[in-house]
């Protein structure tokens, strides 16, 4: 076993991403959930608890399987990455990530996956840290970034998310970003919680 790798590093993000005013934005988002839901990378299944009453069937995957508590929801949990989803197009209502995207490989590619497996009309709900609005943060980010990746196994910390999920065809519901209590707050405390959706019609265009 990897000690810092299998306990140390899991401990303190678990610390991190798991106190109360995380939890707290975590709900938010997923107050929205609804229908056939897919989580993606749903890691220990914090979110669990936390999903509405209404909420007792979802379907995750994670490419590193750990064990999970599901006691109040029944998961089917499937060992898959996100940039190559085992779903038809067009399966699900809702798809969740919370702290996914920043360590994705691919992110132009596990969101086409995601809006591929979304239903016409489907909904992507999100919490991910990412890029300050503001230019001195933003350098400081992304002068640490490469140190951070190494440090947080893949996690960057100056991603994007808005301009990806437009490129990839989704339409903006909500989308706002506030400051967070996750250490180090200067590198990770910006977070990104909203919801897009995968347009109901393609536009028709005559030639
Ligand atoms: C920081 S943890 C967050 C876990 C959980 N979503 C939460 O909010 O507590 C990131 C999770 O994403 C998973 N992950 C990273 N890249 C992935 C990928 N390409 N496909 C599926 N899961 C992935 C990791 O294995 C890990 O469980």
């Amino acid at each position: 076993m990897h000690l810092y790798r299998d306990k140390i590093f899991p401990m303190m993000m678990k610390k991190n991403i798991g106190k109360k005013s995380i939890l707290e934005l975590r709900k938010k988002i997923l107050s929205d959930a609804k229908g056939e839901i897919l989580e993606i990378g749903i890691g220990e299944g914090t979110n669990l608890t936390l999903y509405p009453e209404h909420v007792d069937q979802i379907t995750a995957v994670d490419n590193y399987i750990r064990k999970i508590d599901s006691s109040n929801i029944n998961v089917n949990l499937i060992f898959a990455s996100a940039d190559f989803l085992p779903f038809d197009d067009n399966s699900f209502d809702t798809v969740v990530s919370t702290f996914v995207l920043c360590s994705v490989e691919n992110l132009r590619k596990v969101l086409a996956e995601i809006y591929r497996v979304l239903k016409p009309g489907g909904q992507f709900v999100f919490l991910e840290h990412g890029k300050a609005k503001d230019k001195l943060t933003s350098m400081i980010q992304n002068m640490f970034n490469p140190f951070y990746n190494i440090f947080a196994y893949g996690c960057n910390i100056n991603r994007q998310y808005k301009y990806e999920m437009v490129q990839c065809g989704f339409q903006l519901l909500k989308f706002e970003c506030e400051k967070a209590d996750i250490y180090p707050r200067v590198l990770t405390g910006y977070v990104y919680t909203g919801k897009v959706n995968k347009p109901e019609k393609m536009e028709k265009f005559d030639e």
